[in-house]
């Protein structure tokens, strides 16, 4: 028997995958959504969802390409992975994603190009919205005049292009190497940790999903919970997972604090079970090995860019939103875009290197 089985588990509820069959629509993440949906729905041209590590922003903006309805939106994810990346090969893949089919090696003929596919999409009433994650990693001033560049393109009544920069809050600094572009900024929101009520809550969703809906961890245990991972989604999987696996090695249906305090000493950097551990010293560990984990897989031979187009996924079951909540307008049904099984592939094993990156 292993630990899902013996916890009536179908899967494992704390993987580390931005999977959004797990999303779960925490009022921090609702709220974001909805101003998020609202920048790209009224084209305000430049919109920034910035949040420390590991809070969600990348489920985040897998869920909200996913929200918008393909009739109405011709729109792409791009996954910024290398800070080497240039500012025309960016505009390459703006231009490949909008659909010009063979994008001109030639600047002034690929602007000219991209600007015919904008009033193209603009007639035929869509709107080119590109999404990009890990935008800390656009650093030079040549990228940002680009953006700038794009962002001047104007229909009579809203722009042709809005961009959504999906990253950690030094995103801001890098805009300043622009300082007109940083003014264009038209909506700017920070996803921030889970309160209380939104781990509990994200922590039964997921064990819900995963396909047991009894209580597993005790309250205390989820307050601990919520305590040393300071409400970060990705140190709450870690934990949680952690303490799933040294609560079926001590066969305790019921997972107590107890367990919790001994699987945060375990992860101390060190990997020694520390006597007592003030709570904010653990949360650093846990974070300070992501950091070490995220340098060791850039020395990897990585590609010098790289970029994804997130394929629209359909989540099996509406996510379960808090009551309180608004979700934000959905389509009914959103049609997959057709796609080559080997860029899926490609998609996968990219977006696997960079959760485990990072
Ligand atoms: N709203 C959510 N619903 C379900 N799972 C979530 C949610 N937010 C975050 N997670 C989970 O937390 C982990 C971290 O999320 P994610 O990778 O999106 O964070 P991030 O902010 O992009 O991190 P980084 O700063 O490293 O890029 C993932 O396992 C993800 O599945
Ligand atoms: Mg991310």
């Amino acid at each position: 028997m292993n630990y899902l089985d013996f916890y009536k588990l179908n899967e494992e509820p704390f993987s580390s995958a931005p999977d959004i069959k797990f999303y779960y629509n925490s009022a921090q993440h609702s709220k974001a959504l909805v101003r998020l949906m609202y920048a790209v729905d009224s084209m305000k041209g430049l919109a920034l969802l910035i949040g420390d590590i590991g809070t969600g922003k990348t489920t985040l903006a897998r869920r909200m390409l996913d929200s918008l309805p393909e009739e109405e939106y011709e729109s792409a994810l791009l996954v910024i992975i290398h800070s080497g990346i240039t500012a025309d090969w960016l505009l390459k893949k703006i231009a490949m994603q909008l659909g010009i089919p063979d994008p001109s090696e030639n600047k002034i003929a690929l602007l000219s190009q991209l600007y015919g596919r904008l009033n193209e999409l603009y007639e035929q009433h869509k709107k080119a919205v590109v999404l990009i994650d890990e935008a800390q990693m656009l650093k030079t001033k040549e990228m940002m005049e680009e953006f700038r560049g794009l962002l001047n393109l104007e229909a009579p009544d809203r722009k042709l292009i809005t961009f959504v920069f999906f990253g950690l809050p030094e995103i801001e600094e890098n805009l300043l190497l622009d300082s007109p572009l940083a003014q264009r900024v038209a909506l700017k929101y920070r996803l921030e940790s889970f309160n209380y009520e939104s781990t509990e809550a994200y922590v039964k969703h997921r064990l819900g999903l995963a396909g047991n809906k009894d209580e597993i961890f005790a309250p205390e245990a989820i307050e601990k919970i919520h305590a040393y991972s300071k409400g970060i989604p990705r140190r709450i999987n870690i934990i949680s997972s952690n303490a799933l696996f040294e609560g079926f090695l001590v066969k305790a249906k019921v997972i107590d604090s107890k367990i919790i305090d001994g699987v945060v000493a375990d992860l101390g950097i060190t990997g020694e079970k520390k006597e007592t551990t003030a709570t904010a010293d653990v949360a650093e560990a846990i974070e300070g090995s992501f950091i070490v984990e995220s340098v060791e897989s850039s020395a990897a031979p990585a590609p010098a860019v790289q970029e994804i187009v997130q394929q629209r996924q359909k989540p099996s079951a509406p996510p379960a939103a808090p009551k309180q909540v608004q979700e934000p307008q959905r389509p009914a049904a959103v049609k997959a875009k057709p796609k080559k099984q080997e860029d899926q592939d490609e998609i996968d094993s990219i977006l696997d290197k960079l959760e485990k990156g990072g």
